[in-house]
């Protein structure tokens, strides 16, 4: 009988459970969104509640689709949307807030207060992260403070922490009546609460958010079982946890250091593998966990995180109506030839690597009576790749290891044009993989390696192989024009909100 690996991709929009082969081909698949909630500029939640349900729903459906039973999946690999930051109560299950989403920057003033004293990078060397509204610590401090009840209950164990990850293995394994309360390393290296050398919650960090150390879930390997499920079907071993970014670049099969990836999705993301030392950065990227596989010595990456790129084209077919479905975009960008001088910088979430600057806020630049709709979405494609470009540069810097080919995926790769512009943009190749779900991928990965349906990362790499290859078209000078131009929009987008108290 043929046995397979699942993997729930928990993701910032939807919630997807995989079925994958030996081969690493998709055997199932089920997918199902979630409501964004936006009470207030700035501020993003998700219900739960509602993705715990999605999860369950998705999870059957797929097996339904491709009539299998819950005994033909070998293991379950988790993977999530990384830095969304959720409370509930033990004893009930019920969350005590929304969760709020890694976009939401409703903690600009915690930044600032502690900013203030000894600047942004004042904990980069021990969490490897600059101070952002973007990490879970301060996101929990402020439900800490603001949500009645959540301190004096979190104190007394009774309301626990975690991120997406945590909640739904907890609830897989049973909830109140017995949920395990775990993260994997990769998760808890982004709530800026643990300490990079090792992968423990550091007590000057708990102390300084004044974060209760009872509500902490136990950090774990990336690879390793877990747990059985109890719901929505008995049985299954949990054995794999990786946030999406990570798991994307173990998906991807960048066990090498210096081999990187970008993850084109509601942001993007390029990490680069940089092996058993955290490499420290001096050019606004952060130093994070990629993966601990069982008992082996941890495996570091650095991480050039862009909030909003994809997001963008959701924004322009959600917001303004300019068209009915992402794909869209680029027939309505290829009406015309060029951006026709215009800079969309997609700062909605303030600018996250390299700059870290909580109060920009979007533009677009260099609108005159020639632009139209076209440019619009021209320059909206065309922001993700100059942002991609910004990180990569400084990605070089740090690692000293120079980008000679982009490996690529998530939503966005689907986009010719923007992968064109993107490998002319860089001046490099830019490949994308047979399979493009390797966020889902590499979280089957991990739990097959735990449970020995893998025998190790060489079957891995073997099961990676090029589907597209894009070759770099423009010349250096028009690059360069472009991309200084680029620059000059970004400027303009600095310190547009006045500074939090
Ligand atoms: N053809 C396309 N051209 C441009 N953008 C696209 C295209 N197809 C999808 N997208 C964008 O890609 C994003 C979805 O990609 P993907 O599913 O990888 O996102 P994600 O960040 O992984 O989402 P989640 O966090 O829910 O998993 C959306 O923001 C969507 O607007
Ligand atoms: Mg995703």
């Amino acid at each position: 009988m043929s046995r397979y690996v699942g993997a729930i991709d928990q993701g910032t929009t939807s919630t997807r459970f995989i079925v994958f082969d030996r081969g690493g081909a998709i055997v199932a698949v089920a997918q199902r969104e979630h409501e964004q909630i936006y009470p207030r500029p700035g501020h993003v939640e998700h219900d739960a509640n509602e993705i715990w349900r999605n999860t369950r729903t998705v999870m059957r459906e797929a097996l339904e689709k491709a009539g299998l039973q819950p005994s033909d999946l070998v293991s379950i690999g988790i993977t999530n949307q990384r830095e969304t930051t959720l409370i509930w109560d033990r004893a009930t299950g019920r969350p005590l807030h929304n969760a709020l989403v890694w976009q939401d920057t409703r903690v600009d003033g915690l930044v600032a207060g502690f900013a203030r004293d000894g600047g942004k990078d004042r904990f980069r060397a021990v969490t490897g992260l600059p101070l952002a509204s973007y990490f879970s610590g301060l996101k929990l401090a402020w439900l800490l403070d603001r949500v009645p009840g959540a301190r004096a209950g979190a104190e007394a164990g009774d309301v626990l922490f975690g991120t997406m990850d945590t909640w739904l293995v907890w609830n897989l394994t049973g909830g109140p009546e017995g949920g395990l309360h775990v993260t994997d390393a990769t998760n808890a290296s982004r709530t800026q609460l643990m300490a990079l050398d090792s992968l423990d919650w550091d007590a000057g960090m708990i102390s300084a958010f004044a974060i209760p150390r009872a509500m902490l879930p136990r950090i774990v390997s990336s690879s390793a079982v877990y747990g059985e499920t109890v719901r929505p079907f008995p049985g299954v071993p949990i054995a794999g946890i990786l946030g999406d970014q990570q798991a994307a670049l173990f998906g991807q099969a960048c066990f090498a250091p210096g081999e990187a990836k970008n993850t084109y999705g509601t942001g993007c993301f390029v990490l680069m593998n940089t092996g058993a030392a955290p490499v420290p950065s001096t050019r606004g990227l952060v130093t994070t966990l990629a993966y601990r596989l069982g008992d082996a010595a941890p495996v570091y990456a650095l991480e050039g995180s862009i909030a909003i790129t994809g997001a963008l084209v959701q924004w322009l077919r959600d917001n303004l109506g300019l068209i009915r479905d992402s794909a869209e975009i680029e027939p309505l960008a290829r009406t015309v030839e060029d951006n026709g001088d215009v800079y969309f910088v997609p700062a909605f979430s303030g600018l996250y690597a390299p700059h870290w600057r909580e109060s920009a806020r979007g533009i677009i630049a260099g609108l005159t009576r020639y632009a139209n709709k076209g440019h619009i979405a021209r320059a909206a494609l065309e922001a993700t790749a100059y942002q991609t470009r910004e990180v990569i540069e400084a990605m070089e810097t740090d690692s000293g290891i120079p980008i000679t080919e982009l490996r690529a995926d998530g939503g966005m790769v689907g986009n010719d044009l923007l992968m064109q512009f993107q490998a002319s943009l860089l001046a490099v190749p830019v490949l994308r993989p047979k399979v493009t779900e390797t966020t889902a991928l590499g979280a089957a990965y991990a739990a097959g390696l735990a449970t020995g349906y893998w025998a190790g990362t060489g079957d891995l790499v073997a099961n990676w192989g090029v589907d597209h290859r894009w070759h770099p078209r423009l010349d250096e000078a028009e690059r360069n024009r472009l991309y200084a131009a680029w620059g000059k929009a970004v400027t303009r987008s600095f310190d547009w909100t006045d500074a939090p108290e």
